[in-house]
């Protein structure tokens, strides 16, 4: 008999959003009338695939314990990390206790609140039997060029270049060796990465353009555009 599948999520959602210059970590933001941590969540549990929903809070965070979505029955908090791969770790550390190393995970930014239930479903339908799993991403519309100190050393195959977003999906015993793995490698920056370290060829799906991640100031109003626009 097959054993049942579950879908969790992991939020990193301990950064300290420096590039944003803000008064707070830019999760806590206003945008469209909640925070954006807020906005995400409710995306992902809108949702209604995943069993939980573990979210990496640094441990001074004096915000996230006032939201009302830290007390909802599937979220679960966890302590963030210094790296974000750190707080992914810990996340996936939270449901050791009920995730099964077949169930599926998506990681997703805190900081990508503009997540449509289409993409997630996307993503999952596509690749629930895939072995590896893998992430969506998005082509490049500009002319790459590789450079050094302003010097243009080349143009690069743009067929060839993908932009990595999130949810990242992979399964959860794989995942939690490979960033176990991979700790204080600077290298992995996204989880896909340390599946390619060992040698794995995780799989993109295309996802779409507005799923942007807030990181400078000027990123707020263009997600706020587009949350009016979904
Ligand atoms: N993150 C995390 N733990 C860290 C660092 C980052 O959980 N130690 C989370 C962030 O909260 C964010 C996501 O990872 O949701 C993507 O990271 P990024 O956009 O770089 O956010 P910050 O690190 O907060 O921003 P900055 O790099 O500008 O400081
Ligand atoms: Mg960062």
């Amino acid at each position: 008999m097959n054993k049942i599948l579950n879908f969790w999520a992991v939020v990193p959602a301990a950064g300290v959003g420096k590039r944003m210059n803000a008064d707070r970590p830019k999760q806590y933001l206003e945008l469209a009338g909640k925070t954006v941590i807020e906005q995400t969540l409710s995306g992902l549990l809108q949702a209604n695939v995943f069993s939980a929903v573990a979210v990496a809070i640094s441990p001074e965070d004096p915000y996230w314990p006032e939201l009302e979505v830290a007390k909802h029955q599937l979220v679960i908090t966890a302590p963030g990390g210094k790296e974000r791969a750190d707080s992914v770790l810990s996340g996936l550390k939270a449901i050791r206790n009920h995730a099964n190393d077949d169930d599926w995970v998506l990681v997703h930014d805190a900081a990508r609140p503009c997540l449509t239930t289409g993409d997630i479903h996307l993503l999952i339908d596509t690749l629930v039997n895939d072995d590896v799993g893998g992430i969506l991403a998005l082509s490049s519309h500009d002319t790459l060029k590789n450079v050094q100190d302003c010097d243009i050393l080349g143009t690069m195959d743009r067929r060839l270049i993908w932009r990595a977003l999130t949810p990242q999906m992979f399964r959860y015993g794989m995942l939690k060796t490979a960033l176990e793995e991979a700790e204080g490698n600077p290298a992995v920056t996204d989880e896909a990465s340390a599946l390619e370290l060992k040698g794995l060829r995780p799989k993109i799906v295309e996802g779409r353009p507005d799923n942007i991640k807030i990181t400078r100031p000027e990123d707020l109003a263009l997600a706020q555009f587009y949350m009016e626009q979904q």
